[in-house]
């Protein structure tokens, strides 16, 4: 019987991974139902002959390139474990920029946000874990994703979250917000990464939008006029290479204090501006 150790050393397997060691180590955690921390303290621990052959099988499917995060049906965002699925993106560490500088531009003060194609609902919660006064609304196109969302709401217990099933603002009818955030789809159809990686086996809805990847963009920030409290806030994710374009079509639209912020790579990644 192989031991923790010895599966922790088959990182060659997964020659294909940026990071084989760290997929070990969350794929064994997750079989084991350990810590990391465990996995160290106890090398010498053998797998069972039913623990080995579903490690393996989990191996298999990394090598075929499935996420990690769809291996074992989770992902951490702001420290909050959230469930995933193939309905929507799996949250990702630049994504968290984009909470940072809400929580920094809005005051403790109570607010009305919305969230606009929350998916898992990481932005939202991590809104909501932060601001327990604030009204947050979270929206998504589709169904599966919205059940995903109010999954990951009552597990975390937030009451400050409500998760609605809406295309962008069509079921939002005249509500104002002080707030309102979105990554949306903005990956142009064409683009060579959607064929490498994760993204293979996440969903277009969730990740190409036209106009070279614009056009979810254009229309947010175009309908968000009507639904933006006076000086309210409107914050998107977009691609690295298109923050001029945002920057551009956030002043063509009328937005004031239009600036963009960069993801933890230094590159352009949230742009902002104002009612
Ligand atoms: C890039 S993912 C972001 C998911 C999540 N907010 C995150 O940051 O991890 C974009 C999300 O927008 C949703 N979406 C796409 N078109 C939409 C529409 N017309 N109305 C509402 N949501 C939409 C997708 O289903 C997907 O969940």
């Amino acid at each position: 019987m192989a031991t923790v150790k010895e599966n922790l050393l088959r990182a060659a397997e997964l020659s294909e991974s940026d990071s084989p060691r760290l997929d070990l180590e969350v794929l064994l955690c997750h079989l084991l139902g350990k810590s990391r921390a465990w996995l160290y303290t106890w090398p010498e621990h053998p797998l069972s002959d039913a623990q080995q052959a579903q490690f393996n099988a989990l191996i298999e499917r990394r090598i075929a390139g499935e996420p990690v995060a769809h291996l074992t049906g989770t992902r951490e965002f702001w420290s909050l474990p959230l469930n995933v699925n193939r309905s929507t993106l799996i949250p990702r560490p630049d994504t968290e920029v984009l909470v940072e500088v809400v929580l920094e531009l809005c005051p403790q003060s109570a607010a009305n946000v919305l969230d606009l194609g929350s998916g898992t609902g990481a932005i939202a919660l991590a809104l909501a874990s932060e601001r327990p006064h604030w009204q947050i609304i979270a929206v998504d196109t589709m169904p599966a994703a919205v059940a995903l969302a109010e999954e990951n709401r009552t597990q975390l217990g937030f009451r400050n979250v409500e998760v609605l099933r809406s295309d962008w603002f069509s079921a939002l009818s005249a509500r104002t917000f002080d707030v309102i955030v979105s990554n949306p789809p903005y990956i142009e159809s064409r683009d060579p990464h959607l064929r490498e990686g994760d993204v293979r086996f996440e969903p277009l809805t969730a990740l190409v939008a036209e106009e070279q990847g614009l056009a979810d963009i254009r229309k947010i920030a175009e309908d968000a006029r009507a639904h933006l409290a006076e000086h309210g806030l409107l914050a998107v994710e977009h691609g690295w290479e298109q923050g001029k374009a945002v920057r551009a079509l956030f002043a063509a639209l009328g937005y004031r204090e239009v600036e963009t912020r960069p993801d933890y790579a230094g590159r352009e990644r949230i742009t902002l501006g104002r009612r």
